[in-house]
């Protein structure tokens, strides 16, 4: 029961930066308006939210999504047939030293003019052990920095694109899982967009840095070479473990997380054993910068 408040469901803060687990609620619905308003206030105060021993159906998965907004299908990333608003995120016990989806601290899609506003991840597949997943908390990355650095990064944009999927930047050597088709070498991923440094988030107001490792290429108006030393520190500085969490998945388990104040990463430990989770992606708004 959360103190002070009418809630049926309890909400355990599984670190102290971000992360928390949600018991006693039914995600397969259908949920009261009220329960959905607090596990929207929920996912702003903890940032990511998990459940666990959950069953449910492709239709109920994207039901409870679309409580917290309307469904994005994302560029480059074959969604399922059956169900075009779901991403099986799959690899195959025989996948053997190869990337998975998600392999490096990022946000998803930051290249997009809107970039979503979050993701739910529901665990059908998982190995014994292994496969967790990580997220970091980007409010606490920027309130930890020096008041010079937040003042120089306050005003800055940064480019973004989709380099795994284009052509200028496409990493080398890197095979991602048969399974998940990804799309690659097309030239409209290669195309930049400017999003702040720093954003204001649309439901906390508060500060967050917005940048990572996979899409951001360099500042507004800089070259890489220029922009590669601070880029580089505050991809290392964002994932600090004080500012990280990790969930330790099994069947059933589902995860949300805010994917304007977060970055996450799929640990690929699990050679020889099968992963399939099922992913839908929520709309978000373009981002307002702290200045
Ligand atoms: C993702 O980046 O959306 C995939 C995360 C995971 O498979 O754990």
């Amino acid at each position: 029961m959360n103190k002070g408040s009418k809630s049926s469901f309890e909400v355990r803060p599984t670190a102290g930066s971000l992360g928390a687990e949600v018991r006693g609620v039914d995600l397969a619905g259908p949920l009261s308006g009220s329960t959905a308003d607090e596990l929207r206030r929920a996912l702003v105060k903890h940032v990511v939210l998990f459940f666990r021993d959950q069953k449910l159906t492709p239709v109920q998965h994207l039901a409870f999504s679309r409580l917290f907004g309307s469904l994005l299908r994302v560029p480059y990333v074959k969604h399922m047939d059956e169900h075009p608003d779901i991403i099986a995120v799959l690899k195959e016990a025989d996948e053997r030293k190869i990337s998975a989806f998600g392999n490096a601290w990022h946000s998803d899609f930051s290249f997009l003019e809107a970039p979503p506003m979050g993701s739910v991840l529901y665990a059908r597949e998982v190995p014994s052990h292994g496969g967790d997943t990580l997220w970091s908390n980007m409010y606490d990355a920027y309130e930890a920095l020096s008041d010079g650095m937040k003042r120089m990064l306050d005003p800055l944009r940064a480019m973004h694109s989709g380099r795994p999927y284009g052509v200028a930047h496409a990493p080398k050597g890197v095979q991602t899982s048969r399974s998940i088709a990804i799309e690659r070498g097309n030239r409209d991923a290669d195309r930049e967009i400017a999003h702040p440094v720093v954003i204001v988030h649309p439901s906390s107001g508060r500060k967050a840095l917005f940048v990572n490792a996979i899409y951001t290429t360099r500042f507004e108006q800089m070259t890489e070479a220029e922009s590669r030393p601070l880029l580089e520190f505050l991809f290392e500085h964002c994932i600090r473990p004080e500012f990280t969490c990790r969930f330790r998945w099994a069947p059933g388990s589902l995860a949300i997380w805010d994917n304007r104040c977060t970055l996450h990463y799929a640990v690929n430990d699990y050679d020889g054993s099968r992963r399939l989770m099922h992913r839908t992606t929520i709309a978000g708004e373009p981002l307002v910068g702290a200045v």
